[in-house]
């Protein structure tokens, strides 16, 4: 059975102090992980090694960065490259959020070179992909959606897509308290697992997790992570307080 993942995303928010207090807050909330299913957390650079200390050894917990560079290394001010990742000992780094989309430019392009980098160095990407309201509006997200996946993924060979993670975010309903329904999000989900089949056949598509991620919290966690394509949630303004995320977890399958 494919992984079932609470990803916690905090984006550019917390003091170390913060951060560590949420993390023990969340430690002591005793939550157990099945084999099955994993909670990550999305913590900003200089977090990386302090949290991952708090982590190490405990079950089914890990640190992902929050980006890596396009570039293997060289004169790029301010970045952090997937070598370096690997080299501190992470294991999952968050591709193609929509906030570096839109407020860093990146391209399908540039988000492809950064899966390359990542799986070159055992790091497993957790691949984001979602539409903005118009194109919803208009009916087109489907489509919209599978270009991401094609431009970004569909270079990639089949063993390298399986237990692959996704996270399908719908613009619309990221930081805006709107979620999509867990009928929309079911919706798109299996038409993103069966994007995946086209390419790679059933069987890796099977084993990929596609998170939703947009609004999630502990009151509508369950409803949504009860569909049968939705592995789980990527998790921003939830994942900041302690007892909303531990619910979360708690409601993984
Ligand atoms: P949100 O963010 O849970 O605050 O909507 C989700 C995300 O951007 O990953």
């Amino acid at each position: 059975m494919r992984k079932q993942i609470a990803a916690a995303n905090w984006k550019m928010n917390l003091s170390l102090q913060q951060a560590e207090e949420l993390i023990k807050a969340l430690i002591e909330s005793n939550i157990t992980l099945g084999e099955n299913q994993l909670a990550l957390f999305g913590v900003p650079f200089p977090y990386i090694l302090p949290i991952k200390q708090l982590l190490d050894g405990k079950q089914n917990l890990f640190v992902t960065a929050q980006n890596c560079s396009a570039n293997a290394n060289g004169a790029f001010t301010g970045e952090t490259s997937a070598e370096m990742l690997q080299s501190i000992g992470l294991k999952y780094v968050i591709i193609g959020h929509s906030e570096r989309r839109e407020y860093n430019y990146e391209t399908s392009a540039e988000l492809a070179k950064k899966v390359n980098l990542a799986l070159d160095h055992k790091l497993q990407p957790v691949f984001c992909c979602g539409e903005a309201l118009t194109v919803r509006e208009a009916d087109e997200q489907n489509e919209y959606v599978k270009v991401q996946l094609m431009e970004s993924l569909f270079h990639l060979e089949a063993g390298q897509m399986k237990n692959f993670i996704i996270a399908y975010e719908p613009i619309w309903a990221i930081g805006t308290g709107k979620t999509a329904s867990s009928e929309q999000a079911q919706e798109m989900h299996a038409h993103i697992r069966s994007v995946m089949a086209s390419q790679y056949g059933k069987d890796i598509a099977d084993s990929i997790s596609i998170l939703y991620g947009g609004s999630v919290k502990a009151a509508n966690a369950a409803e949504i992570f009860g569909k049968p394509d939705v592995d789980g949630g990527l998790v921003g303004g939830a994942s900041l307080v302690a007892t909303e995320f531990a619910a979360i977890i708690k409601a993984l399958k």
